[in-house]
């Protein structure tokens, strides 16, 4: 949700406000100043691209990015031949950080043929020091460098550049604030993302989140049922719940609220018709949250449960604090209360002293479970977690071995689990018109699997009752029923 803030009025002649978000309204006007006379100049508004890597907390971070831009006056780009190229970046395993390296020699080809060009770094990686001293030493076309905790400061730093006319840092090691009301672009009318909380205190012992997006704080319950409010006004059916760790939600508020708590809540407004969230830790799922799921209308049966492995001797060293009997006496819980629930995971290979036993406990989780789809990774190790400096790094090619061998399972189970609603009549959420398939549209179901049906442009936004014809392993053929 933003404030409906008419930018000329703004008095870009005085000091800028101190508090936020005022502060950053100001920098939007002054930003925006900077595009008309650049258009002047030019004959045309300024281009920016967004380029996003890694998860959903970064995709919604990048609408907000989006937003200040939009603001300011710049034009979207397709790609990086643009005024203003942004990389929000991801460093959870380390091929995350290669491809942001690669892509910026690439930009620096283009800034020599545009040297008006400004490139601005985000994100997760840029809160470690030694990246931020790499690009400083060997990237120094590079012109904004910020964080996680400072996105809602672009217009600001921008600026801040523009007058300075050299390399801007601005990393913040962690904070305490929420800016809320400021602008977001989101890259769909009908569903949107929602932060409820930011950070994480697990420090699994492999995860560099708790390093980089800082300690876990959550937003207050009416400010985010507000801004779900105002979605659903604005046309949005379905929301996303973000977090790192959602089942945690609220413990550190002044009046503590509990995720099951706030569930209800956005249960209650009108308009909303699909609730998801993400990511939810099984140590910290509890009984009230599965009865909340049986009861609700709205909730998509579908959890994301990310059991990491299931050797009780590797969650132990991971710092998980569940055992795979825990973990399998939740899932049967779940199943239990809500017996027709898709259960997604992530999965680690490799992590340190993992030996074939550990990875057969978890070849055996995966048989009980039968999960609706897995990701799996292979363990990368991030400088400064605990794991990193653990002795016994398994060897790659028993890493890639078993690795491979885990993929192939979690394919053909899941293709078997998703095929569960196969002639049966589903509501589907259309999100678009089918890229490969003319006439036809994609959406998905509840459980996040996806359909394509013959349909047009139309029935983007709403949800259709389609019969599914066709399995396909990892989606369905179907067609709209009349129900
Ligand atoms: N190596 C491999 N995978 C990792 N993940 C987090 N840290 C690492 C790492 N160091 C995976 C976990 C997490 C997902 C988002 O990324 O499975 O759930
Ligand atoms: Fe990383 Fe664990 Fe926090 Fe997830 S819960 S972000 S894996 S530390």
């Amino acid at each position: 949700m933003h404030q409906e803030i008419d930018l000329d009025k703004i008095d870009i002649n005085t000091e800028p406000p101190i508090e936020e978000p005022a502060r950053q309204y100001y920098y939007m006007a002054k930003c925006r100043e900077w595009v008309r006379e650049f258009e002047r100049k030019n004959g045309r508004r300024p281009t920016a691209f967004t380029q996003t890597f890694g998860c959903q907390m970064n995709a919604r971070d990048s609408e907000k990015l989006q937003g200040i831009l939009e603001q300011a006056g710049f034009e979207e780009a397709g790609d990086e031949k643009a005024d203003f190229v942004l990389y929000n970046t991801c460093t959870v395993r380390e091929n995350a950080n290669q491809r942001v390296y690669g892509r910026l020699g690439y930009l620096n080809t283009l800034k020599k043929k545009n040297p008006h060009m400004l490139i601005a770094l985000c994100g997760c990686m840029m809160q470690e020091p030694e990246v931020v001293d790499k690009i400083r030493k060997s990237y120094r076309f590079v012109d904004i460098i910020f964080g996680t905790h400072n996105i809602f400061k672009l217009a600001e730093l921008m600026d801040r550049r523009l007058e300075e006319r050299k390399m801007v840092v601005d990393i913040w090691r962690d904070t305490e604030q929420i800016v809320e009301e400021l602008p977001a672009q989101r890259k769909f009318p009908f569903k949107s993302g929602v932060n409820i909380m930011f950070g994480c205190n697990n420090f699994c012992s492999y995860c560099i989140v708790p390093y980089v997006r800082g300690r876990e704080r959550s937003r207050k319950p009416e400010d985010i049922i507000a801004e779900i409010k105002q979605l659903a006004r604005d046309g949005v059916v379905e929301v996303m719940l973000l977090g790192q760790n959602v089942n945690s939600y609220g413990k550190n508020l002044e009046t503590p609220v509990t995720f099951a708590g706030l569930l209800r809540q956005v249960e209650e407004i009108e308009g909303i018709e699909r609730i998801r969230f993400m990511t939810s830790h099984p140590k910290d799922l509890s009984e009230e949250l599965i009865q909340v799921m049986a009861g609700s209308k709205k909730i998509c049966r579908h959890l994301h449960l990310p059991v990491q492995s299931g050797s009780s001797r590797i969650l132990k060293a991971m710092n998980r604090r569940y055992t795979k009997e825990q973990y399998l006496d939740l899932v049967d819980r779940i199943r239990a209360a809500v017996p027709d629930i898709s259960l997604t995971t992530d999965i680690i290979v490799g992590f340190p002293g993992e030996t074939e036993e550990d990875f057969l406990e978890t070849m055996d989780v995966v048989e009980k479970v039968g999960f609706d789809s897995a990701f799996t990774f292979i363990y990368s190790r991030r400088t400064g977690t605990p794991a990193a400096s653990m002795e016994d790094q398994v060897p790659e090619e028993v890493v890639k071995e078993r690795f491979d061998r885990l993929l192939a399972r979690v394919q053909e189970l899941s293709a078997r689990v998703c095929a569960r609603d196969l002639h049966t009549t589903q509501k589907v959420l259309v999100e678009s018109l089918d890229d490969h398939l003319e006439g036809y549209v994609t959406g998905r179901l509840g459980n996040n699997t996806v359909v394509h049906f013959p349909g047009d442009a139309s029935l983007i936004g709403t949800i259709v009752p389609v019969y599914l014809e066709e399995s396909k392993g990892f989606y369905y053929m179907g067609t709209a029923a009349g129900v």
